[in-house]
């Protein structure tokens, strides 16, 4: 089972690929969506929380910290928050475990799992940096949405593809969502 988690960044496209795929994949996946990322769905990609559902295998509205994922005893072994704010990495590199997903994250990083976060948010002040830079310092990986161009993307798609499939990549994950450097088949 991994969690994934989608906040109210730009970007969310990122959040709706990497649930398309793991779906595609057969992996387990818990959803959790904030309520600013609802907003976001709707405006840049015109769709609900209930059209992404049927993408997740359970799902989780983000103030209920009664959920399994909120507790150290449920076995899951990974979450990705993607796209993640600056408000949200905020409150796990502080511990502020107020919602699902900053427990969920505060879970994982006390249990020892993997946690990926993909922040979106640019130009970035010191205390954004600091922040990441606490939460790597504990083992969490900060995978920023900045998309590469050796692969010669061609379309919004290919450049969307190559950040999900470094997520897939962390999470050991294989997979061919993009061309890789000397690879001459995508
Ligand atoms: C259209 C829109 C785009 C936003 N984009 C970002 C962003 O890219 N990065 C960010 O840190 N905050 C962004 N915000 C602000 C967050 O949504 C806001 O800080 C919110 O409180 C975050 O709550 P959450 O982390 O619980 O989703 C955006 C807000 C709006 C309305």
């Amino acid at each position: 089972m991994i969690v994934v988690a989608i906040t109210g960044a730009s970007g969310v496209i990122y959040g709706v690929r990497l649930l398309e795929i793991l779906k595609e994949l057969g992996e387990e996946t818990a959803l959790v969506i904030t309520p600013p990322a609802k907003i976001i769905l709707e405006y840049e990609l015109g769709i609900t929380e209930d059209d992404l559902k049927q993408y997740s295998t359970v799902y989780y509205s983000s103030d209920d910290l009664t959920a399994s994922i909120n507790s150290g005893s449920f076995r899951y072994s990974s979450m990705v928050i993607v796209p993640s704010t600056m408000k949200t990495i905020s409150a796990i590199a502080n511990g502020y475990a107020s919602n699902a997903i900053t427990r969920a994250a505060d879970v994982v990083l006390k249990e020892r799992r993997k946690l990926v976060i993909v922040p979106r948010e640019t130009p970035i002040r010191s205390i954004h940096l600091e922040n990441m830079l606490k939460i790597s310092n504990e083992g969490g990986i900060i995978l920023p949405a900045m998309p590469a161009f050796y692969h010669k993307p061609e379309n919004i798609d290919e450049m969307v593809n190559f950040i999900v499939g470094k997520i897939l990549d962390m999470l050991e994950i294989d997979n061919h969502l993009f061309r890789r450097w000397h690879d001459e088949n995508p």
